[in-house]
Order: C-alpha cells, then structure tokens, then sequence
C-alpha cells in the first residue's frame, strides 16, 4: 500500500472534528438529509457537562465528531441499496441512523457501516448507531436469523476515528475503548450469526468489529490489520485477545506488534480469512451463506454460537459441559422434534425457533 500513512501518524492528526449531532428523534430521520449540516464545534474535546445520562454513551465523548457530511449523504443515494433505506427506516422508526443503514430481506439482515468519506472509522456516533439496529433485530416481530455486516465505499472499517481519538485524554480513551468492547461484546450475543464482509480496509477498530463477528468473508483487494502501534497505542476494542484466539498468540502477537496489513490471501491462509472472493460477489457470497444459516434450526445455531463463543475462555472440560447442557435443552425445543422427524420421514424441515 505505497498510500499508506501508517507510520506517518502525526500527518492524521490534520483530521478535522465534524459537527456535532443531537441524538435522533423518529420524526427528524425524513428532514434529516434536507438540513444543512450544523457548523463545527471549536475543538473536538469535549464538554464533559453536556454529556446526556445515557449509560451507554462515554461521558465526555457525547458530542460526536462523525457525523453526516453532504458526500456520504451523495454517496448513499447513489448506492443501491438505498432502495431499502426507506423499508429500514419505517421497520426500525427512529432507530437507525445514517451512519449505519439496515436492510432485512426476509430472515437475513444487513448492516452497512455508512460513512465512506472518512472509510467508515469508527467514532462514538458509529459505534452507538451500530448497537442501535442489534436491539431493533432483536425485538422485530419476524425474528432475524443471520446478519451480514459490512461497509459502505472503499472500507470496511478503516480503524477508530484518529481525528476523534487525537485528544482523549486516560479517561476518555477508557470511556471510548468501554464502548467499543460493549459493542463488540453484543455482537458475540447476538443470538444469530454475524459475517462480516471485508469489503475493503479492515484495520485497527475494523478488524476488530470483524474478529467479534462470527467468520469474515473478504474481498480480494482488502487488507486487514491491526496498525495501532504506528500511532503510538495498541488496539483497544478487544484487537490483542480475540485475534490470539482466532489465529494463535504467535501469529497475533507478530501482527500486533508490526502493525502490518495483510491481503485477504495472506489473512485467509492464516484462518483469519474464510474465503476469498471477488469484489463484485462478496455481498452475493455473503448472503447466500446467511440465507442457508437462516434455514437451519435457529435455536441450535444460536446454542452453537453461545457455546462455541464461551469456550474460548473457559477450560476444555467446562466447556464440553457447557456443550452437553446445550445439546440436552435442545431436546425440549419443537424444533428438535420437528428437525428429527423431518430427516426420518425424508422431508425438509422447516424450524419455527420454538
Ligand atoms: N480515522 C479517521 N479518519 C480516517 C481513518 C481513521 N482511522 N482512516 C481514514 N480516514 C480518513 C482520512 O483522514 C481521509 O479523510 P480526509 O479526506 O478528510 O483527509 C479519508 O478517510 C480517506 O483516507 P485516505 O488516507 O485519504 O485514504 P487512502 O486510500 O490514501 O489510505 C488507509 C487508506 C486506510 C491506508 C489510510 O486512510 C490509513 O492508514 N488510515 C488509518 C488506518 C489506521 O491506522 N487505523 C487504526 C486506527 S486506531
């Protein structure tokens, strides 16, 4: 990548803060896009004093700094998945923002992180809006089944926002790396599977959101990585322990400390990757995978996930228990019943998740 600014950190700290942004009402989403962004606050540190009570949100980090900007608003339209914006907003009223659009074609569910002039890095904004959907998914009458998340633009996620983290202070940066982990962490609970589609840039913070879905598909051209120490940390949503689980310590260890991008190649031969695809068929590739997960018995997928999550922290023989537990509850589903006596009778099953 001879455009890499890694290793050049100082040059992105020229990243301007954008304006700030009241958190969304269901009745604002339509006049949204008509309104002229509101002008630039006079730093990006924040006003401790104005932070809103909400737990999730990091004190001190409330006036976001990502926020809409005139191309991402050109861009979006000009994507065609923007046809589904409107379907998303009206199943979702007042949830989604547009840093992040949702798509639900049947079972399966798209999310796109949709701020491609700054490569879709994550700030506070994002990070909320990402969370924002996952509760959405989770309470909709028809329940999802699979999700597919993915970024709009050139990136999947190109990292944390730089310009955003440029002048946190300890306990701010603790606030915001809390977040991030939150954020992950209801990725992992998700009672569905979660693939993330490396579209493009996965780095720092973007690696680490794809780490905390279940297996990433990417694109040939993308490139993975965790680059933190070019500027001076380490990653810090979660980037140093789910890439030793996922590749082992050794591998992750090398990564981590070069900050070196991998091709989607390099990342698959490694078991960091799933597959490998062309960019014009990773979403295609990506959904029909959902779609086949979305047919299978939900309530077991959603136990496999949940067990096969928690074994990687517990010792074998906790986890094999916690296997057989799963495996015997299952026994009391219909869908246990209905799946078995499908196969005997040589009929498909089709689970209802009860
Ligand atoms: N945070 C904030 N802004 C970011 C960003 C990040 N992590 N990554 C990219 N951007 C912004 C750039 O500042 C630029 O904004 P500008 O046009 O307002 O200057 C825009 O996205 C496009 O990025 P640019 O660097 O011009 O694209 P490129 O194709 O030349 O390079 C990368 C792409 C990914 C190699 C390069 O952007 C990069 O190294 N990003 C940082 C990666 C990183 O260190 N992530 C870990 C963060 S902890």
């Amino acid at each position: 990548m001879g455009k890499t600014r890694h290793g050049a950190p100082a040059h992105r700290a020229r990243g301007h803060p954008d304006p700030p942004r009241r958190a969304e009402e269901p009745s604002r989403l339509s006049r949204r896009a008509a309104r002229p962004p509101p002008p630039p606050p006079p730093h990006p540190r924040l006003d401790h004093a104005s932070a809103p009570a909400d737990s999730a949100t990091p004190a001190g980090l409330e006036p976001s700094f990502g926020v809409w900007s005139p191309a991402a608003l050109a861009l979006r339209n000009r994507d065609a998945r923007s046809e589904v914006v409107p379907r998303a907003r009206r199943a979702y009223a007042g949830r989604m923002a547009d840093t992040v659009l949702v798509e639900r074609t049947g079972a399966v569910a798209t999310l796109t992180v949709n701020r491609p002039d700054k490569l879709n890095a994550l700030n506070v904004e994002v990070l909320r809006e990402l969370s924002r959907p996952f509760h959405g998914l989770l309470e909709a009458a028809e329940p999802v089944r699979a999700a597919v998340l993915t970024g709009a633009g050139k990136a999947f996620v190109a990292g944390a926002d730089i310009a955003a983290m440029s002048e946190l202070s300890v306990a701010e940066a603790k606030r915001f790396s809390d977040m991030g982990h939150r954020l992950l962490a209801m990725l992992e609970a998700a009672p569905f599977p979660v693939i993330a589609a490396v579209n493009g840039f996965a780095l720092g913070g973007g690696l680490e959101l794809a780490l905390a879905c279940d297996f990433i598909y990417a694109s040939a051209n993308a490139k993975l990585g965790q680059p933190e120490v070019n500027l001076g940390v380490i990653p810090g949503f979660g980037g140093t322990q789910r890439l030793m689980r996922r590749v082992g310590a050794a591998r992750a260890r090398e990564l981590v400390y070069t900050g070196q991008q991998l091709t989607a190649a390099e990342a698959a031969a490694m078991g960091l990757v799933n597959k490998v695809l062309p960019p014009e068929s990773l979403l295609e590739e990506a959904h029909k995978t959902a779609r086949t997960l979305a047919d299978k018995g939900p309530l077991a997928v959603a136990a496999a996930k949940r067990v096969m999550t928690r074994a990687e922290d517990v010792p074998l023989g906790v986890a094999c228990e916690l296997e057989a537990q799963a495996f015997a509850a299952l026994f009391g589903s219909d869908d246990q019943k209905l799946g078995m006596r499908a196969f005997l009778a040589r009929t498909p099953a089709v689970f209802t998740g009860r």
